[in-house]
């Protein structure tokens, strides 16, 4: 395991403080002030007679107007955006401080366990990819060659355990959440689990915790998180396949697997890719067989003021598609593209994790 110098850590640990904080104590006082205000409290109760009928993005401005005029949202949402930032800025440091050990981890050797990794640099990046600095991670996911010890060993314990960004709640635990949200597939035994946009293997083993016995794959489009994933199946003793494939062509036959699972996949991806990806899924899902989806909870199902704050990281925390997709029921896009048995539902107070459930007909 590697270990970051007391600075390194420090820096970090700063960040996993205040952003908790941030998200907590002041967000709550926002809150407060939202629903006194006259104006957000008229949008609180059209809200719980059910909304009204104009488009997201108009909804969404008005609340934020209320939002706004409150100095508690402007603090919570500058900490949100300096941890957001300072994470890199301080965890690349640090790493680099470590830089030998980090690649002496990143490359050492592993027993074989089963699995594979299959990296094909013909499948093409998408347009909407291209560029994009995923929360805020310099060049994006393939962007820094030592991503993987900086979120093992800085970001990952040190802030992002810690909960409290995005639709995450303060004290959530995402590696938890990923056991959670693969227990609600509705069967006990599935054989075959295919998940697309996998990243690295931390849902996949999620599924191996909940499903032992099923055979695991994963396909991403980015290199080194399919390298890292590998790394970490190795390194946990789980056989998992991991393949370089868009999801929306995944290259696996019709009616070959029994369960798809996209995890905090939808948001980072264009409404209409995301359409593409779950016919795709539909495509190679046995007949019987099931998908689960988990992303942020659609606008509809939570506070007006939650929905500004979830709305606001896709101008500012490099996350293009984050309103789009919230603005999106998927468990509607299920039925439009046959499944049946849909659900929609979520597990944590602000609807985060967010499940949508469906079968292919037998
Ligand atoms: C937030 S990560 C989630 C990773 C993983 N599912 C998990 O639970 O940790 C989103 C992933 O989606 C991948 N992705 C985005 N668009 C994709 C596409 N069209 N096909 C496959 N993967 C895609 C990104 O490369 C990234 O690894």
């Amino acid at each position: 395991m590697l270990t970051l110098s007391q600075r390194g850590r420090s820096g970090l640990q700063f960040l996993g403080s205040l952003q908790p904080y941030a998200s907590s104590r002041v967000r709550s006082i926002a809150k407060a002030e939202f629903e006194a205000d006259p104006q957000g409290k008229a949008i609180v109760e059209e809200h719980e007679r059910g909304g009204s009928n104009e488009p997201w993005p108009d909804r969404i401005a008005q609340a934020k107007v209320v939002a706004e005029k409150s100095v508690a949202y402007k603090h919570e949402r500058f900490y949100q955006r300096y941890v957001g930032e300072e994470n890199f800025v301080r965890a690349i440091p640090a790493i680099e401080e470590k830089r030998a050990e980090a690649e002496k981890l990143v490359n050492r050797p592993f027993e074989d366990c089963g699995g594979s990794l299959e990296l094909d640099d013909t499948v093409p990046i998408p347009d909407y990819y291209e560029g994009v600095e995923w929360h805020l991670e310099p060049g994006g996911w393939d962007g820094y060659d030592l991503a993987g010890p900086m979120f093992m060993a800085g970001i990952g314990p040190y802030v992002f355990s810690k909960g409290g960004y995005a639709a995450v709640e303060v004290g959530d635990d995402i590696r938890n959440q990923r056991v959670d949200v693969t227990k609600h597939l509705p069967k006990d035994h599935y054989d075959r689990i295919y998940e697309m946009g996998c990243g690295g293997a931390t849902t996949l083993a999620a599924c191996h915790k909940n499903y032992p016995d099923a055979e695991l794959t994963g396909s991403d489009l980015s290199p080194a998180m399919l390298k890292g994933g590998h790394d970490a199946a190795r390194a946990m003793g789980i056989p998992i396949t991991f393949k370089q494939r868009d999801a929306r062509n995944t290259g696996e036959p019709n009616e070959s697997v029994d369960a798809v699972i996209c995890y905090a996949l939808f948001h980072e991806m264009p409404v209409s890719v995301c359409v593409e990806t779950i016919k795709e899924a539909f495509r190679i899902l046995k007949p019987g067989g099931d998908i689960i989806i988990n992303d942020p909870p659609p606008f509809a199902a939570v506070h007006p003021f939650q929905a500004v704050v979830l709305d606001w990281d896709t101008d500012n925390r490099g996350e293009p598609f984050f309103s789009e997709t919230c603005a999106t029921e998927w468990v509607e896009v299920l039925k439009d593209v046959g499944f049946i048995d849909t659900r929609a539902f979520g597990l944590g107070s602000q609807g985060y994790p967010w499940i949508n459930l469906g079968t292919k007909p037998a």
